[in-house]
């Protein structure tokens, strides 16, 4: 989905935040808060086709966790997909096309471009990864990056129980 000009992606962002905040107030508990996220966000831009978080349920491996859109792959091995070389690396990775991209994991034939975010908790641990997918090319700039990672850096709340 192409978006016009008068789409103010900053202005959303800044909805989309507040709307985050007010709803997830107090809330510590982990899995809530990612279902939350993934639906607000979801809901809250148009190209956002698959919104969802990977969780380090063991070494090395993402399992899906909540999620909106279709069919998410359940298990994802650090070694794998855009989902692990974000895990492996802790860096946030922009894909603009997926198909340039040989580990990706295809969960829809759709997806076009990618975001992938890195979640830490208040020790700086890996906890997941937020997994954004469009079926627009090269739907996310540095907007989108600054966005994601700032809504990513709500799991650094030192009172967040980790299940
Ligand atoms: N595309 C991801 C897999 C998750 S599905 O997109 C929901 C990857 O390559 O890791």
């Amino acid at each position: 989905m192409k978006m016009n000009s008068s789409f103010d992606k900053e202005k959303v962002c800044a909805d989309v935040y507040e709307r985050i905040l007010a709803l997830a107030a107090g809330e510590m508990n982990e899995v809530t808060l990612m279902a939350t996220i993934a639906c607000e966000l979801h809901h809250g831009f148009p190209y956002y086709n698959w919104t969802g978080f990977y969780r380090v349920v063991e070494p090395e491996v993402l399992k899906v966790g909540p999620y909106q859109g279709g069919h998410g792959c359940l298990v994802i091995p650090f070694e794998r997909g855009i989902c692990g070389r974000c895990a492996r690396t802790g860096k946030t990775l922009n894909i603009a096309d997926v198909t340039a991209e040989a580990d990706h994991i295809a969960c829809s034939g759709t997806t076009q471009s990618e975001i992938v975010v890195p979640v830490f908790d208040a020790k700086g641990r890996l906890r997941a990864v937020l997994d954004v997918d469009s079926d627009s090319p090269a739907a996310f700039d540095k907007v989108d990056e600054k966005f994601l990672e700032k809504v990513c850096s709500l799991f650094r709340d030192p009172e967040i129980r980790w299940s």
